[in-house]
């Protein structure tokens, strides 16, 4: 291997970092005795025992060092939590201290992490914005409120497939469609259509298009390892460039969105009294509270937190149903029970649907969009369950490996919704063995907007196709290897055949 002159000057950055920093620690922590992990390299530390999937290679861990695990990935000191024990530990008794967060480099380009709720620190800031979103935008009278935006893109959604599959079986082929293509554009207008009052995709407006690509760029780098996260020490340099390219793409992104908020301010839209309220107007309401550019990042974090999040859970949910046969079998009954044939799926018959409710759970379980939640920071030194961890520790609770914990759940690798009925289990946060939506203080606030999405999506996408494998394909080929980004999604987009059913 050639060995560069950059890669020399990295190296020599890197010793002199890790020994400044190895310096600063020791002056600051307590000492006493840390959770057990693997050994680690000098500088480095364990950053290689990661892997290109880290939440699965982590958990493959948990046999040999217990659910409690220490790494040290670079110079960032670092807590895993492995099983729904432990987590229900972190939650209930320690979760003041654990509420905070470290923004990564990329999320410090334009000041986003000073605005921002997902990545920002605990603080009044951050307990305002979570005040805003719980009483203002996701109270179950709001969620309520957008029950009709939701039809629409859903039902625009099953148009777009309906006209695709017809298209390409005009041209004497199968059918078959990446699925993932139409729930991204789904979720992603809907975002629009609460946030903003458009389609943002798929509409003939530049700008739309311009922000779908801009935003595409900013979740790329944000979903990207940076070497700076495990060298802070190394911020001002960027080696990767990541931080210059988050720089400018979500510059684009912010341009763009200045753009609509000044056409709303000038179209003064807020008195048209009629008019149903988006979260735009809601935010423009609080304008004492929020400056312009952080209403800016507020819409942006809408776009991040909860597209791919949504899309690739009902993604993941299709694919798990085509995989195991029998379970779509019986979802599909309770549905044709439930709603006949001509009955249009509606919101307010979610209640009724048990086994719709446990594959969503089950999906949840098993495909937790965020496998690590957002990773927490302790803000001070701290004890738990016998170990000590010191001040500005990340916590990393792996939900991926707790939905995966043996002594939490029976046959934990297999997909059985049945598990869910009749049992009390929700995804709530009171609940440690099941957390795809985290638990405690900095628990998801757009919960009960996705729960409402999820159900009404994949109920849609049953009740008006039946969906098969692409031509000789069975259920054992669908293929469910992972891939890292802002949210995990499948490596391979599912692809399926929708046929139309006679309603
Ligand atoms: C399947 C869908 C979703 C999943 C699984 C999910 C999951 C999560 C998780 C794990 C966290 C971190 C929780 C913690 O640290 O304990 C989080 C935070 C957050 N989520 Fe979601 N989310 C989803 C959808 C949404 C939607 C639709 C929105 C908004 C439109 C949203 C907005 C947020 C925000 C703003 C935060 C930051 C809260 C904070 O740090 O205080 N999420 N979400």
């Amino acid at each position: 291997m050639e060995i560069t002159s950059t890669s020399l000057v990295l190296l020599s950055f890197l010793l002199s970092a890790a020994l400044v920093l190895a310096l600063k620690q020791k002056k600051h922590h307590r000492k006493g005795p840390k959770p057990p992990g693997p050994p680690g390299w000098p500088i480095i530390g364990n950053i290689f025992d990661l892997g290109t999937i880290p939440h699965q290679t982590l958990y493959e861990l948990r046999p040999k060092y217990g659910p409690v695990l220490w790494l040290k990935l670079g110079s960032v000191n670092t807590l895993v939590i492995q099983s729904a024990e432990a987590a229900a530990e972190l939650f209930k008794n320690h979760d003041q201290v654990s509420c905070d967060r470290k923004s990564r480099d990329a999320f410090t380009a334009h000041d986003y992490n000073q605005g921002s709720l997902v990545v920002g620190r605990y603080g009044p800031y951050c307990r305002m914005l979570r005040r805003f979103y719980m009483t203002e935008l996701m109270s179950n009278k709001r969620v309520n409120e957008t029950a009709q935006i939701r039809r629409k893109c859903i039902h625009d959604m099953i148009q777009y497939i309906e006209k695709d599959a017809a298209a390409a079986r005009a041209k004497g082929e199968a059918g078959e469609l990446d699925l993932s293509h139409f729930l991204f554009i789904m979720v992603f207008n809907l975002m629009g259509n609460l946030v903003l009052s458009r389609d943002l995709v798929d509409s003939k407006s530049k700008e739309g298009r311009e922000f779908r690509e801009a935003m595409d760029k900013f979740m790329k780098w944000g979903g990207m390892p940076n070497v700076v996260d495990f060298f802070p020490v190394l911020k001002w340099w960027d080696p990767q460039g990541i931080k210059r390219n988050m720089k400018r793409d979500m510059g684009q992104v912010m341009e763009i969105i200045a753009g609509f908020l000044k056409e709303r301010i000038d179209e003064k839209r807020m008195e048209k009294e009629n008019q149903t309220k988006d979260f735009l107007d809601v935010v423009l309401e609080h304008q004492d509270e929020l400056t312009q550019h952080n209403v800016i990042i507020f819409i942006l974090e809408i776009f991040l937190a909860g597209s791919e999040t949504s899309s690739n859970t009902l993604e993941w949910a299709m694919a798990e149903l085509l995989r195991n046969p029998e379970s779509m079998r019986k979802v599909k009954e309770e549905l044709n029970r439930v709603f006949g044939p001509n009955k249009e799926v509606e919101e307010s018959d979610i209640e009724e649907l048990p086994y719709m409710q446990a594959v969503v759970k089950e999906t949840l379980r098993l495909h937790p969009p965020g496998p690590f939640l957002i990773p927490r920071n302790a803000m001070e030194d701290t004890n738990f369950m016998g170990y000590v961890i010191p001040k500005d520790t990340q916590i990393l609770v792996n939900a991926w490996a707790i939905g995966r914990d043996p002594e939490a759940w029976e046959d934990p690798l297999m997909f059985e919704p049945e598990r869910f009925l009749g049992s009390k289990i929700d995804y709530k946060g009171q609940n440690f063995e099941l957390i795809p939506f985290g638990s405690g203080r900095r628990i998801c606030v757009g919960m009960l907007l996705a729960h409402r999405l999820l159900h009404l999506g994949l109920a849609s996408l049953l009740h008006y196709f039946d969906w098969e494998l692409p031509i000789n394909t069975t259920p054992a080929d669908v293929d469910m290897t992972e891939r890292n980004g802002i949210a995990v999604r499948k490596l391979v987009p599912l692809k399926a055949i929708p046929n139309r059913k006679e309603l």
